[in-house]
């Protein structure tokens, strides 16, 4: 890290240490000011989240030695940068360009000649074409979405985050796993003739999307009473892909089928033919809200005055929280059951982009880098997992998203569902000494020491577009973190040994080959063996 850059790193360091000393009582009650001026917002487009982050432990010392650190390491330039094709993923040699698939018609972008924006848009066409037929045809009632990763946790988000309010043209099930459990259960609930399967690789070489399109192949041939390679089972798949020739390699013939492109990543493709399903089971109206709203945040963070820019400011905060080692888990708690997936989605989105330890040098990085992500949704985790949050020697910092309105919500049921959350990050900041003056013997046990760190986000209702921009205020933040520790947020080589190691060990368990395993694998796999048949 440039000198320059160390320096501040260091002060930033020295605050983290220095806050440890400070109480978020104490911060409350030296400055009456502290909640306003720690309360930003972020625009969808249309309207204002409020995103509350006056109960983190950091105070304007510690922000602006950060904001220092953000200008001296040209976060928001390299944003920019990055926006504009710069080869950011420079392990592959590649662009990140998940900006450019909800940029406007009008933006002009080209990336090694060519007119990126037409691409994008001339895609999208065909996307909203195909959807409008599928949708007025109503010859498929149910559509099974088969990817896993990116290629399903972006659409099934989606699909969750907007059936309530939106009743689904189509009803989509999501099958991602090799364990074909998940397949089963879909496949039980849909008709072949009435059924579009549509398979979303990038690669289009991951196992277990293979797996299950070659079992959802056999199903519908069989209930079709057609050979596997009549053209009538192409009409029922669709293939969204970087690499569309290798579904035909792959045997998986589709009459259509969509691309994304090298330049954007699996976790980062939310925004594109990805999430095909949804776009079929809402329309293409709604996916054009949702591309608003990810595109009203691009804009803010590439506009907004950094002491404005609420994205740049927690992705800061992140860094003060996690880089400097002060915590290790990050809670995200959607006080909205309908982002039941919204901690899965982020734990990929976050952690395969920041889960990284080498530097673009290639050196140790000395800031930490991805915390672990986990979460639940409210108020159920508090009959789970807060006991832990409140009282547990680990602090773990929490995010709280909170909606105003929710469709059909019971009013009164509503106004207890934001009042628990409202509660759970008051208890979590300022604790309370819960001394039972009848019973002293326990009294420790009861106290809530406080002084537990969180961020309120509270949006007027979950539209498409507010869910667009909260999910494009997380890549960002993802960004700004990837950026202060010098990684590669856009590659992910710590996925590939375990893909590998599972083909020789499938080999081992099914062809007996020689031991090429440890003790403790080979032991496990010769059990496997004895175990797995009988019956
Ligand atoms: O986990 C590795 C990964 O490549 C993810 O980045 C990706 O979202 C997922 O596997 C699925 O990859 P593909 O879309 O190529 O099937």
């Amino acid at each position: 890290m440039a000198d320059d850059l160390s320096k501040l790193w260091q002060q930033v360091l020295a605050d983290s240490e220095r806050i440890k000393g400070t109480s978020l009582k104490d911060l409350f009650d030296g400055d009456d000011a502290r909640a306003k001026v720690m309360t930003k917002t972020l625009s969808d487009g249309e309207s204002e989240i409020v995103v509350d982050f006056s109960k983190q432990l950091v105070d304007a010392q510690a922000l602006k030695t950060l904001m220092s650190l953000a200008v001296q390491a040209g976060v928001t330039a390299r944003f920019t940068e990055m926006c504009n094709g710069e080869r950011v993923n420079f392990t592959e040699n590649q662009a990140a360009l998940h900006t450019a698939l909800r940029s406007a018609r009008t933006a002009k972008l080209e990336l090694d000649g060519q007119d990126i924006i037409k691409q994008v848009h001339e895609e999208l066409d065909k996307i909203q074409n195909f959807s409008a037929t599928v949708r007025s045809e109503k010859k498929f009632k149910k559509i099974v979405n088969i990817g896993i990763g990116g290629s399903d946790l972006g659409p099934a988000l989606i699909y969750g985050a907007l059936s309530e309010s939106r009743k689904p043209e189509i009803d989509c099930l999501f099958v991602a796993n090799i364990d074909s459990t998940e397949l089963n259960a879909a496949l039980a609930q849909c008709q072949p003739q009435e059924t579009l399967f549509i398979v979303c690789s990038k690669s289009f070489k991951t196992a277990e999307t293979l797996a299950n399109a070659r079992i959802a192949k056999q199903w519908l041939a069989t209930g079709l009473g057609v050979g596997l390679e009549s053209e009538v089972i192409a009409e029922h798949f669709v293939v969204v892909s970087a690499n569309t020739s290798q579904a035909r390699t792959s045997g998986v013939n589709a009459n259509h089928s969509f691309q994304i492109w090298p330049w954007v990543g699996g976790r980062y493709s939310i925004a594109s033919a990805m999430s095909l399903a949804s776009i079929i089971a809402f329309g293409f109206e709604t996916f054009k809200e949702f591309l608003a709203g990810m595109r009203s945040v691009d804009e803010q963070m590439q506009t907004s005055k950094p002491e404005d820019n609420i994205t740049l400011i927690l992705g800061l905060i992140d860094v003060f929280n996690f880089g400097t080692r002060r915590h290790s888990s990050q809670a995200v708690l959607p006080y909205a059951s309908a982002l039941r997936l919204l901690p899965s989605y982020l734990q990929q989105l976050i952690m395969e982009s920041n889960g990284k330890s080498i530097r673009q040098d290639g050196s140790q990085v000395d800031i930490a880098t991805s915390p672990i992500i986990w979460g639940g949704v409210g108020t159920n985790s508090q009959h789970a997992f807060m006991q832990m949050l409140h009282q547990g020697t680990q602090v773990v910092p929490v995010d709280f998203i909170g909606f105003a309105q929710l469709a059909n919500a019971d009013l009164v049921s509503h106004d207890a569902l934001v009042a628990n959350m409202f509660a759970q990050a008051k208890a979590l900041a300022f604790g309370e000494n819960q001394a039972d003056k009848n019973n002293s013997a326990i009294a420790e046990h009861r106290k809530m020491s406080g002084n537990r760190p969180s961020t309120t986000l509270l949006a007027k209702s979950l539209t498409p577009r507010t869910l667009g921009a909260l999910i494009a205020m997380y890549e960002h933040r993802v960004f700004v973190h990837g950026i202060i520790a010098q990684i590669n947020s856009f590659d992910q080589w710590g996925v590939e040994l375990g893909k590998t190691l599972s083909v020789e060990i499938n080999q081992q368990i099914n062809q007996n080959t020689a031991a090429v395993n440890d003790a403790s694998t080979k032991s496990l796999i010769d059990k496997y063996r004895q175990m797995r048949r009988k019956s």
